[in-house]
C-alpha cells in the first residue's frame, strides 16, 4: 500500500474529538497515511475574517482527500458581531466555509447512507400486524445534489432595480408580489443547470447498477415545481431509458416522502434529489437508524477527484467543552469508511464496519445517545461509553 497524505479539517466544537478518534481507528485498520492539518471554521472567521483560508485551499488541491470533522456557522449579523474589531471596518460578510468548499470545488456529488446496524437501540420500530413489533432494515442511499438548487446562494432582500425589473417580467411574480414593498421583500432562487443534474442522477444510477439496487427514487416535486424539479425528472426518465433499462425509475414527491418514510423505509434503496430535499430528505432516513450519531457522507469531485468526507452532524457547542466527550464518533468513523471507499482501501473500509457492526450487535459499549439519555456530563457516570471509549472498542474488535 503508498502512504496517503490526508488532509485533516478538524473545525470546531465536537468535530475535532471526533475526527481524532476516526483517524485511531484508521491506525488501528492499518491505513497509512499522513495527516496534514487544514485550517477551517469559527476560530478563523473571527480572528482572519475568513472561515476558509485559501492556505486551506490549497492543501485539498495539492493532496484531494479531505477528512472533515464538523464547524461552527452562524447567521452574518451574529457572525458579525464575534469578528476581531480590526477586522470589522472592512466589509467582511460571514458564509460558511463547508458551503464554501463544495463550491469551490466543485463537489457536487454527495452521497449519505442510511443503513440499521443489527442490535442498535435507536432503530425505527413499528406496529405490525395484531400489535406485533417490526424492525425493518434500512438500507438506503441518498445522492444529493450538493452544489446548486436553494444552496446556490445566489439571493436578495430589497433586491436592486436590475433584479426587481427582472422579477417583473414573470407574470406570477406580478399577481402574486407586484404590490408588495420592494423592500420587504426577500428572493432565494433555486437554479438547477442540466450539467449537474446528469451527473447526480448518473452517479445514483451507477450506484443503483454497482450494488444491485433495483431502483432510483427521484425525490422532488415537479409538479409544482415545474421549472427545476420538472427538468430533473425528465432528465431522469430519459437517463433511464436509454442506460440503465433494468433500474426502475420510482418519481415521488418530497412531502409524501417524508411520510412513507415511518411506513415502508425498507421500500427504498437509492434517493436523488436536489441540494435542498436531499439535505431534508437524508436527516428524515437518518434519524430511523440512529440519528446524528450514525449519519455519514461523502462529497466529491469525479473529475478532479477530489473529495471531501464528513459526518452529517454539527460541532455541537453544548457538547464540545466536557472533561470526557460524551459524543457518538460512529458517524465520523463511517464517514471515514466513505474516504476509504473512494481511494480502493476497500477491505479496510470493509473491515471497520465489520468492526462497528460487532460493538454495537454485542450492546456493551454504548454512548449516551444510543442510551436514550439526555446529554449531560454525568452520563458516564450512568454507564454510558465515552467518545474515546467507543473508538477504544472498535479498536479492540479490529
Ligand atoms: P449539531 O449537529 O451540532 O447538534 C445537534 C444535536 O445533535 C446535539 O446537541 C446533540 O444532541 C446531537 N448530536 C450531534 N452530533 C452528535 C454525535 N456525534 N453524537 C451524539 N449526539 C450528537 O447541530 P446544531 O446544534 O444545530 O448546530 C451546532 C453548530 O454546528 C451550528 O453552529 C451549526 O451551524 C453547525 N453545523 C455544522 C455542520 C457541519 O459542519 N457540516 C452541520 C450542521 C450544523
Ligand atoms: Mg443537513
Amino acid at each position: 500500500m503508498t502512504k496517503r497524505t490526508i488532509v485533516k479539517l478538524p473545525g470546531d466544537g465536537i468535530g475535532k474529538t471526533v475526527l481524532e478518534e476516526a483517524i485511531r481507528v484508521l491506525d488501528a485498520a492499518g491505513f497509512e497515511a499522513d495527516y496534514i492539518e487544514g485550517d477551517i471554521g469559527w476560530e478563523f472567521w473571527c480572528n482572519e475574517g475568513n472561515p476558509l483560508p485559501d492556505r486551506t485551499l490549497k492543501l485539498l488541491e495539492e493532496h484531494k482527500i479531505g477528512l472533515f470533522g464538523a464547524i461552527t456557522s452562524k447567521p452574518k449579523d451574529a457572525a458579525f458581531e464575534e469578528l476581531a474589531p480590526e477586522l470589522k471596518e472592512k466589509g467582511l460578510v460571514y458564509s460558511s466555509p463547508i458551503v464554501g468548499l463544495r463550491q469551490h470545488f466543485g463537489l457536487d456529488i454527495c452521497m449519505r447512507p442510511c443503513h440499521s446496524y443489527k442490535g442498535n437501540p435507536l432503530n425505527f420500530v413499528r406496529r405490525g400486524q395484531g400489535g406485533t413489533i417490526e424492525e425493518p432494515e434500512v438500507d438506503v442511499i441518498i445522492f444529493r445534489q450538493n452544489t446548486e438548487g436553494l444552496y446556490g446562494g445566489v439571493e436578495w432582500s430589497n433586491p436592486s432595480d436590475e433584479v426587481y425589473n427582472a422579477l417583473m417580467t414573470h407574470p406570477k411574480f406580478v399577481k402574486n408580489f407586484g404590490n408588495v414593498p420592494r423592500e420587504e421583500l426577500s428572493v432565494s432562487t433555486r437554479i438547477f443547470t442540466k450539467k449537474a443534474t446528469e451527473r447526480i442522477l448518473r452517479a445514483a444510477f451507477d450506484h443503483a447498477k454497482k450494488y444491485g439496487y433495483k431502483s432510483v427514487t427521484l425525490c422532488e416535486k415537479p409538479n409544482v415545481i415545474r421549472e427545476t424539479s420538472g427538468m430533473m425528472y425528465k432528465m431522469a426518465i430519459e437517463i433511464q431509458k436509454a442506460d440503465y433499462p433494468d433500474i426502475q425509475l420510482w418519481n415521488t414527491n418530497i412531502d409524501a416522502q417524508m411520510m412513507w418514510l415511518t411506513k415502508n423505509p425498507e421500500t427504498y434503496g437509492v434517493i436523488v434529489a436536489g441540494n435542498m430535499f436531499g439535505d431534508i430528505v437524508s436527516d428524515g432516513f437518518a434519524g430511523l437508524i440512529g440519528g446524528l450519531g450514525f449519519a455519514c457522507s461523502a462529497q466529491f469531485n469525479p473529475d478532479s477527484g477530489i473529495g471531501v468526507f464528513e459526518p452529517t452532524h454539527g460541532s455541537a457547542p453544548k457538547y464540545a467543552d466536557y472533561d470526557v466527550s460524551i459524543v457518538n464518533p460512529i458517524a465520523m468513523i463511517e464517514s471515514a469508511c466513505m474516504m476509504l471507499d473512494f481511494i480502493d482501501e476497500n477491505d479496510i473500509a470493509a473491515k471497520i464496519r465489520k468492526a462497528v457492526a460487532e460493538v454495537i450487535a454485542e450492546g456493551k459499549v454504548r454512548t449516551y445517545d444510543m442510551m436514550k439519555m439526555t446529554g449531560r456530563p454525568d452520563v458516564i457516570e450512568k454507564g454510558a461509553a465515552s467518545t474515546q471509549q467507543m473508538a477504544d472498542a472498535v479498536i479492540e474488535k479490529l
